[in-house]
């Protein structure tokens, strides 16, 4: 595995091989073992937008992997100045052994990829976020114990996680329901693979998307970059949340998800966040598993 560009460049042995690698990394972890895998590499993060844990997760992952990280922040890159992305890849290639960015256009990660000769790893963009959706998937086999027979419902916006765990639910085998408002459907090609390559449902209702579902998932109404439309957003996915009617339809045994951060009272009640909180928070954890994997992977 040369990138993480997106998910769907992955076969499911590939997903499967990441997350038999991040439970052997988290096991490791709680004994007290750290090996240095990745010793003296390393990884440069490029970040156009915010993060608390993406760019935690990878920078502990490097260090506890026995590399180093580099924070590299769009406001001091020439990047951020208008540096074409194409020379950005061609210098950083020389001084790093990977690069992780989180960015706007998904054409920005893959020219970064194309430009550069080290493996690059999406740490999100507008179309997909892939790293959040490997340490879904190793959660919900963490407590389901399978991804077999399972049905997967996202409530709200048909956006970058929408559009991830879509790719992810069709890898593992796993149904696929979203119930999102008209005008706020994932993307069109992708729902279109998914519906060739596995079960997948498009719905305008939440109880319908819901219903019998194992894995309850949910995200923000207004992502990074779509500030100016959060109250039009608010209108639109009123009803599109999360709460006691939406989880009375799923199994009694489901698992909430949410890649975080959450806003309560919109796409999730306060009182459904808590009682799932420690799912919630594993799933968190699971990043810094996943991607120390997934480090291994791209840079061994
Ligand atoms: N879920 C996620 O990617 O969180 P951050 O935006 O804090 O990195
Ligand atoms: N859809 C959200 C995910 C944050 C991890 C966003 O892009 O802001």
């Amino acid at each position: 595995m040369k990138h993480l560009l997106k998910l769907a460049d992955l076969s499911r042995e590939e997903i499967l091989s990441i997350l038999n690698l991040a439970d052997q990394l988290k096991y490791e972890r709680k004994q007290g073992i750290f090996k240095d895998y990745l010793k003296g590499k390393k990884l440069g993060m490029i970040f156009q937008k915010s993060s608390t844990r993406t760019r935690v997760s990878f920078e502990v992952g490097m260090y506890e992997l026995g590399g180093n990280a580099l924070f590299l922040s769009n406001r001091d890159l020439q990047i951020g100045r208008g540096e074409p992305v194409q020379d950005t890849a061609r210098v950083l290639s020389r001084y790093l052994d990977a690069i992780m960015i989180r960015t706007f256009a998904q054409s920005e990660v893959e020219d970064l990829a194309k430009y550069g000769s080290i493996p690059v790893i999406n740490g999100l963009t507008d179309y997909c976020h892939p790293c959040q959706v490997l340490a879904d998937l190793m959660t919900i086999r963490e407590k389901k114990g399978t991804f077999k027979g399972l049905k997967l419902c996202f409530i709200g916006d048909g956006n970058n996680m929408a559009n991830s765990l879509m790719v992810g639910a069709v890898r593992t085998g796993m149904s696929f329901a979203i119930a999102c408002p008209e005008g706020y459907e994932p993307d069109a090609q992708l729902m279109a693979w998914a519906k060739e390559n596995g079960s997948f449902t498009l719905t305008r209702s939440v109880q319908e998307a819901a219903a019998d579902a194992d894995i309850v998932y949910t995200d923000v109404w207004a992502s990074m970059g779509q500030e100016e439309e959060k109250a039009k957003r608010e209108k639109a996915f009123a009803g599109y949340q999360v709460n006691d009617a939406a989880m009375a339809a799923a199994k009694p045994d489901a698992m909430v998800l949410h890649c975080l951060p959450a806003h309560r009272g919109e796409e999730i009640t306060a009182e459904v966040f808590e009682a799932h909180a420690d799912e919630i928070f594993e799933e968190a954890e699971n990043r810094l598993h996943a991607q120390k994997a997934v480090l291994c992977k791209v840079m061994k």
